[in-house]
């Protein structure tokens, strides 16, 4: 079989060393003229982010990237582009560590029902509709994992790989997510929808849903054409249409 092209041009890996946050960072160069595949990686931040203004806690030893992306693409199918990630990690994770991936909605990357990986998406619109930039960040739990956080965790090493030098992992995410990013441009958002729903947990499942203002329940029914969650709620005809929010699969909480 031939092997897929490396990609490692379409991207330029730069190393921060201790910083902030990597996505602050990013969107501190992307403001100020990065191009397009800026991959900046650190070795520790002292601000992570993570997902709905949460804390994410980034000790040396664990993964932390961000991805300046200039797509010719609405704004609306940038949020596209987290799935494309959350691909590429698992993609990663299954050809180097030989790991089976899971994906939680919206953008979480599991393996053995517990959380490895996260990614947080910032995007600045241009003019019109399209999109002027966006950060697509990364932290992958390498050496360690919290263990006082609500989704159960868990990192390479507690998986059992060998220890990793992580700018070699920093190259070889860089070279997954341009294939994945490859296959979104050629084929389109379905194409990676697909993927993802392939490896989706609990899909069909019971599992709950915490919004801005209220928890909700029902079946995890899929996604639909623009990556929202469809949830069946009990007794309702439609599934209800969720764009934002952090899903736990009931199998995992129990009826708590
Ligand atoms: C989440 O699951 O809540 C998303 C976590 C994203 C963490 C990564 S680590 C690299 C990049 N820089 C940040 O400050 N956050 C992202």
């Amino acid at each position: 079989m031939t092997q897929a092209p490396s990609n490692s041009e379409a991207f330029s890996l730069i190393a921060l060393g201790r910083t902030d946050s990597t996505n602050a960072e990013a969107r501190r160069r992307a403001e100020t003229g990065a191009v397009h595949g800026t991959l900046l990686w650190a070795t520790e931040q002292t601000a992570g982010r993570g997902r709905r203004g949460r804390e994410w806690v980034s000790k040396p030893g664990n993964f932390y990237a961000s991805l300046i992306l200039r797509p010719a693409c609405e704004a609306r199918q940038a949020t596209q582009l987290a799935f494309v990630t959350a691909l590429a990690v698992g993609a990663l994770l299954e050809a180097r560590f030989g790991a089976d991936p899971r994906y939680k909605w919206p953008n979480d990357v599991l393996v053995d029902g517990r959380k490895i990986a996260g990614i947080l998406a910032e995007s600045m619109m241009g003019k019109g509709q399209g999109v002027e930039w966006i950060v697509l960040g990364v932290g992958i739990n390498v050496a360690s994992h919290p263990e006082d956080v609500e989704y159960p965790a868990t990192s390479l090493h507690g998986l059992g790989s060998k220890p990793v030098e992580i700018a070699e992992l920093a190259q070889a995410f860089g070279e997954a997510f341009f294939r994945c990013y490859d296959s979104w441009e050629k084929e389109g958002f379905a194409h990676v929808r697909e993927a993802w729903l392939c490896r989706a947990a609990g899909i069909g499942k019971p599992v709950r849903v915490r919004l801005e203002q209220e928890t909700i329940e029902g079946k995890f029914e899929g996604l639909d054409a623009e990556g929202a969650l469809l949830l069946l709620k009990e007794g309702g005809a439609d599934p209800v249409r969720i764009t934002t929010g952090d899903v736990f699969p009931m199998s995992v909480i129990g009826d708590s």
